[in-house]
């Protein structure tokens, strides 16, 4: 099914196959993404982007990719300096971004708040975070580095460490990861393991998924270890997040045991959970991770936009 028009709140709202394609379509990109090659395969277009939390990579490469390929946009980078401070709702902003714009890029503190963005617009809706529920993109993303690194997703031994009660990147790649066959090893302090809901669906997905809370065996036999920040703005209480707040952290020591083809990922912005000692290694692959969020988000406004993927 083609992705024209469509929206991305989710991503179970795409197949496998849909997957594939955009990161077939995101490879083509990476020369235009480097500036090598020029496209204007957007040219005409507007994208519409409400952020309404902070965001460095998600916002700038949403940019980045739209004017790499001709589009233009126009954006709140900050409630502050919207109409939401005065008391508009959700759903009159989105209805104006629709009006302006041939698409929206939508994160919000509040999950769910994408869906009701997609009843609200007749423009396609990308929901770039909804509070601890999904972040589709950031999981396309994700998926691109490791099938860069590895060539396959099917088999790969991946950990997902940190705040998996909170992580909406987690909830949405583990996920993905499941159709793709890959094994899952769930990493966490106590308080912070994946929501039962999210749990239930992968069993549902018949996915292979242990838990192994101690580092250093959840790292050995790792093809990827997945690294969340812990989500200090979704504790209603500070003193729980002070219980696990610096509870792990990747270093070389740890890594001196991992497979030599480990590959070290985070979605970013890191706070203390890998030791800056680590990007000199070949490990690291985090800020490579970042820059494929432009090819990637490249073909997805592509084929959202014109059905085509470039
Ligand atoms: N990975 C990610 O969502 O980063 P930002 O919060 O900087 O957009």
């Amino acid at each position: 099914m083609s992705l024209k028009g469509r929206d991305l709140i989710s991503i179970r709202d795409l197949s496998r196959e849909e997957i594939e394609e955009v990161l077939k379509a995101s490879r083509r990109m990476i020369p235009i993404a480097q500036g090598e090659r020029s496209s204007r395969a957007l040219d005409g277009r507007l994208l519409a982007l409400a952020f309404f939390e902070p965001s460095t990579r998600t916002r700038l490469s949403f940019e980045t990719a739209a004017q790499r390929l001709g589009a233009r946009c126009v954006s709140i980078a900050d409630v502050a300096s919207s109409s939401v401070r005065k008391g508009e709702s959700l759903y009159d902003t989105t209805r104006m971004l629709a009006a302006y714009g041939d698409a929206i890029v939508l994160r919000h503190p509040n999950e769910g708040a994408g869906r009701l963005a997609a009843l609200a617009s007749d423009k396609p809706v990308i929901n770039a975070g909804d509070g601890a529920g999904q972040h589709p993109s950031q999981t396309l993303l994700d998926l691109a580095t490791m099938h860069e690194a590895f060539g396959t997703l099917t088999g790969l031994r991946v950990v997902l460490l940190g705040d998996l009660k909170y992580g909406r990147t987690v909830h949405s790649l583990a996920h993905a990861l499941a159709v793709f066959g890959a094994e899952l090893v769930l990493s966490s302090p106590a308080s912070l393991k994946l929501p039962p809901d999210v749990r239930d669906h992968l069993d549902q997905l018949g996915a292979k998924v242990v838990e192994e809370d101690e580092l250093p065996k959840a790292v050995k036999d790792a093809d990827v270890l997945y690294v969340t920040r812990i989500q200090k703005e979704r504790f209603g209480d500070e003193a729980e997040y002070a219980k696990v707040a610096g509870s792990y952290r990747i270093d070389n020591a740890l890594l001196n045991s991992a497979k030599s083809r480990l590959i070290v990922m985070h979605p970013l912005p890191r706070a203390g959970e890998i030791a800056p000692e680590v990007d000199a290694t070949p490990h690291a692959a985090y800020f490579r991770q970042a820059f494929l969020g432009v090819p990637v988000r490249m073909a997805l406004l592509s084929l959202i936009l014109t059905g085509k993927a470039g």
